[in-house]
């Protein structure tokens, strides 16, 4: 009897690492999370959730200008290719992130002079370069990432500053390299900033109108709690009205976004959570199948979270696994 006791508490972690019923087989659109190539050569638990969970990865940081291409003439794809060749070996889709962005450029292009030839010529190569590099990989790119400020303004970056109509040119140099990537324009925070969603819609509209391929938007939904449902919903509906793929491409929901060192996880807060989580998968359940690009979480468990290492914020806990990689009452939820 004890032995009988001993095998089942050694079988327990099988049920949280790799067992049935999954998201994945419940909804009809791809389950994704972002990954870290260390976290998945390094750590079992992860690697074995990431693998029998989701449908479709993005690389958190690899495909980034400054992890792909650090110097002017040398591009780095060795981690990225480690995150598409998990891809393959496990059957899923994977998901570019990003050719364009603000953030995470590498010194020598934050120190980049010329006219604005020489701009274009520069950012144009490294589209192209890693958009051929992943090509017949990846399904879609972000091409751009969080281009509009808050109030609706382009944002200041080296890109708006030499570059003029940087984006749409994005799009157009992505399109050549790969023709047949779905492309998207992906930001945060839309939620309760009407300026910044119309902006998004007009780009959306200027960018149709002028016939330069953009086929989706990506909604970060980097929420927390506290985010009002009418204002999700509304992003949801007008993100929907323009046609165009929809990808909860970044999905966690913070339960301590003020960093509250005294916070404590408890019922109060696992509900609230759970009720806005069943709210964003009814609602992306509800769009049109073909709009249906898919709901990617922002890494697995709770300890890979952006939250606690870039954030430094260790009483948050904002995805469908726990610490231990154990599935999170949550999770069972939304199987329901
Ligand atoms: O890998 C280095 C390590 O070698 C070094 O010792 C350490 C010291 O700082 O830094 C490590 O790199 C960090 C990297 O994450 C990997 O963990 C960078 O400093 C850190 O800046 C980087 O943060 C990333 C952040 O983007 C950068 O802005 C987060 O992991 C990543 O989750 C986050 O992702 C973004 C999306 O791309 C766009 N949307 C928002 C989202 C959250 O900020």
């Amino acid at each position: 009897m004890k032995s009988l006791l001993f095998c089942l508490l050694l079988a327990a972690p099988m049920v949280a690492h790799g067992q049935g019923p999954f998201l994945k087989d419940r909804y009809k659109f791809p389950i994704g999370a972002s990954l870290n190539p260390r976290l998945l050569a390094e750590n079992e638990a992860y690697h074995k959730v990431a693998t029998s969970e989701f449908t479709s990865v993005t690389a958190e940081n690899h495909m980034k200008m400054m992890l792909v291409h650090p110097e002017a003439n040398r591009f780095d794809f060795s981690r990225g290719d480690e995150i598409v060749e998990f891809a393959q070996s496990t059957q899923k889709r994977v998901h570019g992130h990003t050719l364009v962005w603000h953030n995470q450029v590498p010194k020598w292009m934050n120190e980049f002079s010329g006219d604005t030839q020489a701009w274009e010529n520069m950012l144009k190569n490294h589209i192209q370069t890693v958009a051929k590099h992943y090509k017949g990989q990846v399904a879609g790119w972000d091409v751009v990432n969080e281009s509009f400020l808050d109030d609706g303004t382009l944002r200041p970056s080296i890109w708006s500053k030499n570059i003029p109509d940087y984006i749409a040119k994005s799009f157009q140099w992505a399109h050549e390299a790969d023709p047949n990537a779905i492309l998207f324009y992906n930001d945060y925070g839309q939620d309760g900033k009407p300026k910044k969603m119309q902006a998004i819609l007009n780009l959306v509209k200027d960018l149709q109108a002028r016939n330069i391929p953009i086929h989706g938007l990506g909604l970060q939904m980097h929420i927390n709690i506290n985010a009002k449902n009418e204002e999700i919903l509304s992003v949801i509906n007008q993100s929907k009205a323009t046609g165009l793929a929809i990808h909860f491409s970044e999905l966690d929901i913070a339960v301590n976004p003020k960093n509250d060192s005294t916070f404590v996880y408890d019922e109060t807060a696992i509900k609230a959570q759970q009720e806005k989580f069943e709210l964003v998968f009814k609602s992306y359940q509800n769009l049109p199948k073909h709009q249906q690009y898919g709901i990617t979480f922002w890494n697995v468990s709770d300890r890979d979270s952006w939250l606690r290492g870039y954030f430094k914020r260790p009483k948050e806990y904002p995805l469908l696994f726990d610490d231990t990689y154990t599935r999170k009452p949550i999770y069972s939820n939304l199987l329901n």
